[in-house]
């Protein structure tokens, strides 16, 4: 199968019942996004396809040939973070960090669909965001659990990054 990851295309011959999670960790070296609980509870493989937000431990690799796949490491890198990223680190968002790659990514993923929900006539800033409230943000994250409960400044986080 070919699969194009954070704008690399692979050409893979692995077993077709392969997650696209077990795809990215075992065979292609992208350990961000993480495997906590392998049957779409936690949030924390999280990744983006097609700008979606997905439990790639759920959907087969195979499935994905000819999407757009982003991981965290697609994302950014620590020369030139994404502003997600930034926003998490200056606000604390993680005490473990295990779910962090997951929560960005899914944070990321978030406004992107809250942008695009919006109807026409709402001005650039609400639909970048900046209207969102702390309820609506996580919500809209529920999907992503942290066993430390780092929510208070995850949203916070969010938050600035929406800004
Ligand atoms: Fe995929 Fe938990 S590892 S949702």
């Amino acid at each position: 199968m070919k699969l194009t990851i954070n704008e690399v295309e692979h050409d893979l011959d692995i077993d077709t019942r392969t997650s696209l999670l077990d795809v990215c960790r075992d065979h292609l070296g992208l350990t961000g996004s993480k495997k906590g609980c392998d049957h779409g509870q936690c949030g924390a493989c999280t990744m983006l396809v097609n700008g979606r937000r997905i439990n790639s431990c759920l959907t087969l690799a195979v499935m994905h040939e000819g999407d757009v796949i982003t991981t965290i490491e697609g994302l950014g890198n620590p020369d030139d973070l994404h502003p997600m990223q930034e926003a998490f680190l200056h606000h604390d968002g993680f005490q473990c960090g295990y779910c962090t790659p997951g929560q960005i990514v899914s944070a990321v993923g978030m406004l992107s669909e809250v942008a695009d929900g919006w109807p026409s006539h709402v001005s650039a800033d609400v639909k970048n965001g900046t209207s969102l409230s702390g309820d609506e943000i996580r919500e809209r994250m529920s999907g992503n659990i942290c066993r430390c409960s780092a929510y208070p400044n995850i949203v916070d986080a969010i938050e600035t990054a929406s800004a």
